[in-house]
């Protein structure tokens, strides 16, 4: 059974015109890790304050371990937050901010030395232990939150962008701690994050939300692989995958400034006949530009000139106009392309993707 159940979960904030959430559909396993994920007031938020109870839920049902929640009060829940915007005790050490909630639970004080210490320590917050939140930058209080609710041991975590006010390296280490921390506590959890990297690489699986509605539920490889629509092709990956404005002739493909590809019949018969009103997609790393390939898929071959370049260190983005869009190809680091060189390229016919133009709906 499942641990956490969201059936056609709805939110409408009381002076709202429209709702914020509809029809949440979700079971979350035991000890699952879960990732919402989404564009800013896709209503990621407002999902997880509903979990937790801090928000009221307009309509559907909330279960929690096979029990009806909407009525519970957040603390009869048993869950711990981080929220988005954290709010500390601002008289309290970092280390009272971090034991009061097992304090006021009653946990016995070498147990609350025991945990408070450990958090201390893996959170990195050692030297700041006994200083006060106005003394601490935007990324120690985010961590001392963190700390706050891990103590806590609780069956469910509910984050939201726990990591976002941390600089690049830190936000990478704790990526890591949260994850090794999921593993070893078992605690089912779900993740807000705008950021699509923290998403892949910790959920089980991910929630792709846009404008308060379920766009997709998948595992990360599956979101990335075979994503169900425009969106969420656009929202997973980076640089975003390109898209073309393309109609079918025959077994080619016509893009919208005249340029045409021949594809392999067995890609062109998936598409059931449809020939018009078609939004072609590739990824950046699907086009292909070393002379094996170009020779292996010599049919798709194009040209383009560069038109901007990014130096990654590992691998190389290359910026160019092709079929009426702008695109983009990661290649390895050994390509380098300047502004301006003219380059040949082909796409990897088995890795295109096609979307209805109309519903956006990817077709495969
Ligand atoms: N208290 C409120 N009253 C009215 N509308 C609200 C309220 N809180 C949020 N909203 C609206 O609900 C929608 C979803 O907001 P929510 O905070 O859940 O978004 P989010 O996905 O968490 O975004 P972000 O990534 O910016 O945190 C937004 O359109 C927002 O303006
Ligand atoms: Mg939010």
């Amino acid at each position: 059974m499942s641990y956490i159940q969201l059936k056609n979960i709805c939110k409408k904030y009381p002076n709202a015109e429209k709702n914020s959430v509809t029809d949440f559909n979700l079971e979350i396993n035991e000890k699952e890790f879960i990732a919402f994920v989404g564009p800013s007031g896709c209503g990621k938020s407002t999902t997880l304050r509903m979990i937790a109870g801090f928000e009221d839920i307009t309509g559907g049902e909330l279960y929690i371990d096979g029990k009806l929640m909407n009525q519970v009060l957040p603390r009869d829940r048993g869950i711990a937050m981080v929220f988005q915007n954290y709010a500390l005790y601002p008289h309290m050490t970092v280390e009272k901010n971090i034991s009061y909630g097992l304090k006021n639970m009653k946990v016995p004080s070498d147990e609350i030395k025991r945990k408070t210490d450990w958090a201390v320590k893996i959170l990195g917050l050692e030297e700041y232990r006994y200083r006060k939140p106005k003394n601490l930058s935007g990324g120690q209080r985010q961590r001392v939150a963190l700390g706050r609710a891990i103590v806590k041991d609780s069956k469910v975590f509910l984050m939201d962008e726990p990591l976002s006010n941390l600089d690049a390296k830190l936000r990478v280490s704790m990526r890591n701690e949260i994850s090794k921390l999921h593993r070893e506590l078992g605690s089912t959890t779900i993740y807000v994050t705008h950021d699509q990297v923290e998403a892949m690489t910790m959920a089980d699986r991910i929630v792709i939300m846009k404008d308060g509605i379920v766009q997709q539920v998948g595992k990360p490889l599956e979101l990335y692989e075979h994503p169900a629509n425009k969106f969420v092709a656009g929202f997973i990956g980076s640089p975003q995958m390109n898209f073309y404005n393309v109609q079918i002739d025959k077994n080619t493909v016509k893009f919208e400034s005249g340029e045409t590809m021949p594809l392999p019949e067995n890609i062109i018969s998936r598409l059931e006949g449809k020939t018009k009103d078609l939004i072609l997609g590739i990824r950046g790393e699907d086009i292909k530009l070393e002379s094996q390939n170009i020779e292996l898929y010599k049919e798709t071959k194009q040209s383009a000139v560069v038109e901007n370049t990014e130096v990654m260190g590992n691998e190389n983005n290359l910026y160019f106009n092709f079929g009426g869009a702008p695109t983009v190809a990661r290649v390895s680091k050994y390509e380098i392309s300047q502004i301006g060189d003219k380059i040949d390229f082909v796409f990897v016919p088995s890795r295109i993707h096609f979307f209805d133009k109309t519903t956006e709906e990817c077709l495969f």
